[in-house]
């Protein structure tokens, strides 16, 4: 019988390890940290165990969009005083069918990422490899730009997830990014996702002409995860602090984050 008081129990590991998706844009402002934590969101309703990890190690803020104030963060990784699994905060309960999830949270205000040095990204990617059992997705929302620490974790990742939007500075960007890592021998084809589209069709044909130029000048075809509309309700939930599903149970950007979500669970 487990009592009232009874310790709930450690996660097993699992068989197999979490996949690590890196969500990556190039530009800064399109909507990663955001994105991040509703996919976190999102798998965990969907019953799967979620670490969301804060790579932006300058202007970390995956915390402050959800209003949680974290005891450690990457940072006291970073510095060796503490591993990896020490640093994790559960958020709206931990891991759970009501969209609970882990967060390794950054740090804020603590300056460059290009001060964390090439062996800080190689400790925290081994962490992460000893913490992907506990876990079946593990989400690195990754800095803006193609700064070398940024394409560092990309790689750590097997999976990218690419966030543009329709505005052609985020797709160059996006396309800059993408051409760096295949340069530097990645062979990850990106899940592309079209942030804030004036409505999913018009989301799809930018997605198209993006996959058309990387078929043409880098060879392969991204893939399409899904476009996400527009929605006021997005800055009205961060200005809460409160995540958007929460905030507003029904919302066109949550429910294409759904839809989202279920094509990545399929691929
Ligand atoms: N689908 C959306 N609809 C409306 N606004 C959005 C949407 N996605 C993101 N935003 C807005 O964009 C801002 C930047 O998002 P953020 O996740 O911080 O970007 P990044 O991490 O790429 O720099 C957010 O503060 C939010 O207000
Ligand atoms: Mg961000």
């Amino acid at each position: 019988m487990s009592g009232a008081n009874a310790l709930p129990e450690p996660p097993l590991p699992r068989t197999r390890a979490a996949s690590i998706y890196a969500v990556a844009s190039g530009k800064g402002g399109v909507g990663k940290t955001w994105l991040s934590t509703m996919l976190s969101i999102a798998f965990g309703r969907s019953g799967q165990r979620v670490l969301l990890v804060d790579c932006d190690l300058g202007l970390a803020n995956v915390d402050v969009q959800l209003g949680v104030r974290p005891t450690a963060d990457v940072h006291s990784v970073v510095r060796g005083f503490l591993e990896l699994d020490a640093a994790v905060t559960p958020v709206m309960g931990g891991p759970g069918r009501n969209g609970g999830f882990d967060l390794i949270a950054g740090h804020s205000g603590s300056g460059a990422l290009g001060a964390v040095k090439l062996e800080d990204v190689a400790r925290i990617a081994t962490g992460l490899t000893k913490l992907a059992p506990h876990y079946d997705r593990i989400i690195l929302d990754l800095a803006a730009g193609i700064d070398p620490n940024v394409l560092r974790f990309a790689r750590a990742a097997e999976r990218l997830v690419l966030v543009t939007t329709e505005e052609p500075t985020a797709l160059t960007d996006a396309y800059a990014m993408v051409k760096l890592l295949r340069l530097q021998g990645a062979s990850v084809v990106p899940w592309v996702i079209v942030n804030m589209a004036e409505n999913r069709h018009k989301g799809r044909r930018v997605f198209d002409q993006f996959a058309m130029a990387c078929n043409e000048y880098l060879g392969f075809k991204p893939k399409f995860a899904g476009a996400i509309c527009r929605d006021p309700r997005v800055p009205d939930s961060i200005r809460a602090q409160t995540p958007l599903p929460i905030r507003h149970p029904q919302s066109q950007a949550y429910e294409d984050v759904i839809r989202i979500v279920e094509v990545l669970n399929a691929g």
